[in-house]
């Protein structure tokens, strides 16, 4: 879908006009590249960049052994920290946030740092242990000093 369609849409749903079709039913546009810093020996983190690249993300990875000093610099609450740090379009994705989550952030743009699943939810693809049901967690969209709950999810569902 062009720009111009995109915006003939929202203003046609401002305007209550009849829609013939969702606009975005699976993010069909090309997604913006993520750049993931994590340490050369997290596993997990390595198993969120497949979660990534199976939803059609393009995935760039740097190996670094002080991720806290990204974390630092780019604002993630140290509350908010987990292992891997990544940057999309102009956020900041902090921890296992689901592709979906993601996607959601990239289409509606709120006015925030970014969002985060601090911790290493149980479940989570590449954290999942044997006979343990996945954990129900939240993703948080964050900004300078506030935050919000952008949704609940369990495993890569959301609830
Ligand atoms: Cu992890
Ligand atoms: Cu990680």
């Amino acid at each position: 879908m062009t720009p111009s369609t995109t915006r003939r849409w929202f203003l046609g749903m401002l305007l209550g006009l009849p829609i013939a079709s969702p606009p975005f039913p699976s993010f069909a546009q090309p997604l913006p590249k993520v750049t993931v810093t994590k340490d050369p020996s997290c596993g997990c983190c390595g198993a969120w960049i497949d979660h990534l690249r199976a939803s059609r993300f393009i995935v760039d990875v740097i190996d670094s052994g002080d991720v806290n000093r990204l974390k630092a610099r780019l604002g993630v609450p140290r509350d908010l920290a987990s292992c891997h740090t990544a940057e999309v379009a102009g956020y900041v994705i902090e921890g296992h946030v689901p592709a979906d989550a993601i996607k959601r952030l990239l289409l509606e743009r709120p006015s925030a740092k970014g969002l985060a699943v601090p911790g290493m939810p149980v479940g989570y693809p590449g954290m999942e242990v044997e006979g343990a049901a996945p954990e129900t967690y939240e993703v948080v969209l964050f900004g300078g000093t506030s935050r919000k709950t952008f949704a609940r999810y369990q495993g890569t569902r959301a609830i």
